[in-house]
């Protein structure tokens, strides 16, 4: 049985759960991160040791400006309060994606959250904000071609990544019903386990990391080799 060592989570769904109750996107977003809040928890019960959570994608940019404003103030005001005191729980953040384009107030409270975690050694949480699997890969090369690498080969790639150290994702799981990765770890996933759950994401809590681990462990991986 392989070990659920890295979980991806694809969090969508804050807005339907919002419409559903006749309330703003910004009411599901900050549902969604209490839920994130429980399911670092679940993780940690778990034993799972990385724990990968799509915040805000390169293609993100389009919404509402109202709505990309909100989620830049959650990154910007609530995780350093509150994913910090998850330091009590030992967990290290760390950032994924490109900073380019991110508010100088976020990147403040994000580099200072990372800084003050790093010694943390219980989960890593990566946080996917301005993220997108293009985007990692060409930046990976655009870095191999600013140091004169004139052939590029599938580990040089990925050792420009943000966090080079961190093991591919096992198991990509996506709330709310939708079935796609749109842009989420498209390197690192060629051989992840890819789960689909119609719960939205202010829904999920610790009993559905349970659920996610058993179904994990129902799979059996032979990455392009036989069983
Ligand atoms: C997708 O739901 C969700 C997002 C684009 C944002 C996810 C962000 C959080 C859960 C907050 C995390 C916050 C911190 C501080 C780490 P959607 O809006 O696409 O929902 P819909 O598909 O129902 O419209």
């Amino acid at each position: 049985m392989d070990e659920l060592v890295h979980l991806g989570i694809i969090m969508d769904g804050n807005g339907r759960w919002a419409k559903k109750r006749n309330l703003p996107r910004a009411a599901g977003h900050l549902e969604g991160l209490k839920s994130l809040k429980k399911v670092i928890k679940g993780a940690i019960d778990e034993g799972i040791k990385y724990l990968t959570v799509y915040c805000f994608s390169t293609e993100n940019w389009k919404r509402p400006e109202a709505e990309v404003n909100y989620l830049m103030a959650l990154f910007t005001n609530k995780i350093y309060g509150e994913i910090r005191t998850m330091g009590s729980l030992g967990v290290q953040v760390r950032l994924l994606g490109k900073r380019e384009g991110l508010p100088e107030a976020a990147l403040k409270a994000l580099d200072r959250t990372v800084n003050e975690t790093s010694q943390n050694d219980k989960l890593v949480l990566q946080l996917a904000i301005n993220y997108g699997g293009h985007d990692e890969i060409a930046r990976a090369v655009n870095a191999l071609i600013r140091e004169g690498v004139k052939e590029v080969t599938p580990e040089l790639i990925r050792s420009k990544f943000d966090n080079p150290d961190i093991p591919p994702v096992d198991f990509i799981v996506r709330s709310a019903g939708e079935e796609r990765l749109s842009n989420f770890l498209l390197f690192d996933s060629a051989y992840s386990e890819l789960g689909f759950y119609d719960k939205l994401w202010p829904d999920w809590d610790e009993e559905m990391i349970k659920t996610v681990k058993e179904d994990f462990h129902k799979r059996q991986r032979r990455f392009g080799g036989l069983a």
